[in-house]
C-alpha cells in the first residue's frame, strides 16, 4: 500500500463516525481553497447549512446536464440566494452533445445504457472541474445505493480521476454514515430549503428523463435508471463505488 493510500486509510478510519462539519473542517485543512462541494440539488444542501453554522465557506459546483428538471434549477436559486454564493455551473461540451443527439436522438439511454450520455453529459464536464482541484466533497451516504454505495468511506482515493497538474485527488464524503432519515431531520430543524420534487414522491434526484418518483417502502435508488440492474446504477461520478464491488467488506 502506498504512503498516499495508507495516509486516506487512516483519516478515513479516524473521521468514520465524526460529524459531517468535523469532516468537511478535515477537508479544507487539507486541501485549502482546491476543494469544492459537487452539488446536485437534492440533499446536498445540509453540507451548506453545516458550513453557514460554523460560519465557514467552500466552493460550490453543479454538473448542469441540459437534462435537469425546471425545479432544480429553481432549487438551486433558491439555495443560492440563501447562503449568499454562486454555485458553479459546468455544463456539456456541445459539439459531443449534438453529436451524440444526431446520431442516437434524445433518448439514445433507454435503449443502450446511460453511460453513453451520462459521459457526456456528466463525466467530461466533472473532469474539466476537478482538474481545477485537489479535493472534492459529496453528499453521498452509505444507505444510497446498496447495490453500490454499501462500503462508501468517509475519505477515499480518486482513482477515477486527476486532480490538479495531474494529481492524485481525495473524495470526501462527509454524510457517509448518515442515513436519509437523518439528513431529513436535519433539513427540517433547521428549516433549509429543498427540492419541491422531494414533495412529489421524487427521494434521489438527477436527470429529469433518467429520474421518476417512488412508491412507499420502494428503495429510492428504483427512481433512477430504472430499466437498468442495481448494480450499474453509478454513472462514471462515483465509478469507483462500482470498482470497490468486488473488495472483500473492510469496515
Ligand atoms: S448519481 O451519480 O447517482 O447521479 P447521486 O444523485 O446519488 O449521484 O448524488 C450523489 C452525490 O453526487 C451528490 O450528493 C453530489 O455530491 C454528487 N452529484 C450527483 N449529481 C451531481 C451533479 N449533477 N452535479 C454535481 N454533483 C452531483
Ligand atoms: Fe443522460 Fe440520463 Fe445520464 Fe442525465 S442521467 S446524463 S439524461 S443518461
Amino acid at each position: 500500500m502506498s504512503d498516499l493510500h495508507e495516509r486516506v486509510r487512516e483519516l478515513a478510519d479516524r473521521l468514520d463516525r465524526a460529524h459531517p462539519m468535523q469532516i468537511l473542517e478535515a477537508a479544507a485543512a487539507e486541501h485549502g481553497e482546491h476543494v469544492a462541494i459537487a452539488f446536485s440539488g437534492a440533499e446536498d444542501v445540509i453540507l451548506l447549512e453545516y458550513l453557514r453554522q460554523a460560519e465557514r465557506t467552500c466552493r460550490v459546483f453543479t454538473l448542469d446536464t441540459g437534462r435537469l428538471h425546471p425545479e432544480t434549477h429553481r432549487f438551486i436559486a433558491r439555495v443560492e440566494a440563501r447562503y449568499g454564493l454562486r454555485i458553479e455551473a459546468r455544463f456539456p461540451d456541445h459539439v459531443a452533445v449534438e453529436a451524440l443527439v444526431r446520431r442516437k436522438g434524445l433518448f439514445s439511454f433507454l435503449s443502450d445504457g446511460h453511460e453513453e450520455c451520462c459521459g457526456i453529459r456528466k463525466v467530461e464536464p466533472l473532469r474539466r472541474q476537478l482538474a481545477e482541484l485537489s479535493g472534492w466533497i459529496t453528499g453521498q451516504r452509505r444507505d444510497q445505493s446498496p447495490g453500490t454505495r454499501s462500503r462508501l468511506a468517509v475519505v477515499e482515493l480518486d482513482e477515477a480521476h486527476r486532480g490538479r497538474d495531474g494529481r492524485p485527488l481525495l473524495k470526501w464524503n462527509p454524510l457517509a454514515a448518515r442515513t436519509s432519515t437523518e439528513v431529513w431531520d436535519a433539513i427540517r430543524a433547521f428549516d433549509v430549503p429543498h427540492n419541491e420534487l422531494h414533495d412529489r414522491g421524487f427521494v434521489s434526484i438527477g436527470c429529469e428523463p433518467c429520474t421518476r418518483s417512488i412508491l412507499p417502502g420502494q428503495h429510492e435508488r428504483e427512481g433512477r435508471w430504472w430499466w437498468e440492474q442495481a448494480d450499474k446504477k453509478e454513472c462514471g461520478l462515483h465509478e469507483g463505488n462500482l470498482a470497490g464491488l468486488d473488495r472483500p467488506a473492510d469496515r
